[in-house]
């Protein structure tokens, strides 16, 4: 764990990107990857890897009123300060490989460009949120929103209350989530989502493997 002084001998990699673009599938090879060499793996994700945020997860993606966007914003970071606090950051202190769907970067892409909000801010709110708790390696999967849209189609479940967004909103989070990893090129490993699921993975890997020494 970057950004603070917690001593840390665990490894913790996010995986970021749009909706649609195969976090979860890259999620899983690398989680099997790491098993493979004996490693503890912790696979987790936000909003949702806690008791709490299952239930702050449960209002972001599915409330069908309003939610204001600084509430949005909010919830997020409620899940995050959980999640890092009871989950993350003991299983990192004990050694093990958090592998992560998700992490502040999606809050300064969705709701910094998303919704129009101070990326600045919103990233600072989650840096007080986690006491300034930075992974080692993000993996962001980049691809084209109507792709994604199209894959999200073909999944033929009912769009969350993110995903329904228009197409417009979700250029914004790719660009934002480019410039984000542009920023920070040490943290970032930034891969064309439409390649083949094993190249992917065999790319993950490789940045991974001097992480585990
Ligand atoms: P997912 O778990 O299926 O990726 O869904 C989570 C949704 O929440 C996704 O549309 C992205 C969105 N999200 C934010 O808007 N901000 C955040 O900080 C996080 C973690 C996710």
């Amino acid at each position: 764990m970057t950004g603070d002084a917690a001593p840390s001998r665990g490894v913790w990699i996010t995986l970021e990107g749009g909706d649609g673009a195969g976090k979860t599938t890259q999620a899983g090879l690398l989680e099997t990857w790491l098993r493979e060499r004996g490693r503890e793996v912790v696979r987790t994700r936000e909003p949702g890897g806690t008791e709490v945020g299952t239930l702050v997860r449960d209002i972001v993606l599915h409330h069908r009123g309003e939610v204001a966007p600084r509430a949005e914003a909010l919830l997020y970071a409620a899940d995050r300060a959980q999640h890092v606090a009871t989950l993350v950051r003991p299983a990192l202190e004990r050694g093990a490989v958090v592998v992560q769907d998700r992490y502040l970067d999606s809050s300064v892409a969705y709701q910094g460009a998303g919704r129009v909000l101070d990326a600045g801010e919103i990233r600072d709110l989650s840096l007080w949120a986690t006491e300034g708790a930075l992974p080692h390696l993000t993996v962001l999967l980049d691809l084209d929103p109507s792709a994604a849209r199209a894959r999200l189609d073909a999944d033929d479940k009912p769009f969350d209350r993110l995903e329904a967004e228009r197409e417009d909103f979700h250029a914004r989070v790719r660009a934002a989530f480019l410039q984000l990893a542009a920023a920070e090129p040490d943290r970032f490993l930034v891969l064309d989502a439409t390649a083949p699921a094993a190249d992917l993975a065999a790319a993950v890997c490789a940045r991974v493997q001097p992480l585990l020494a």
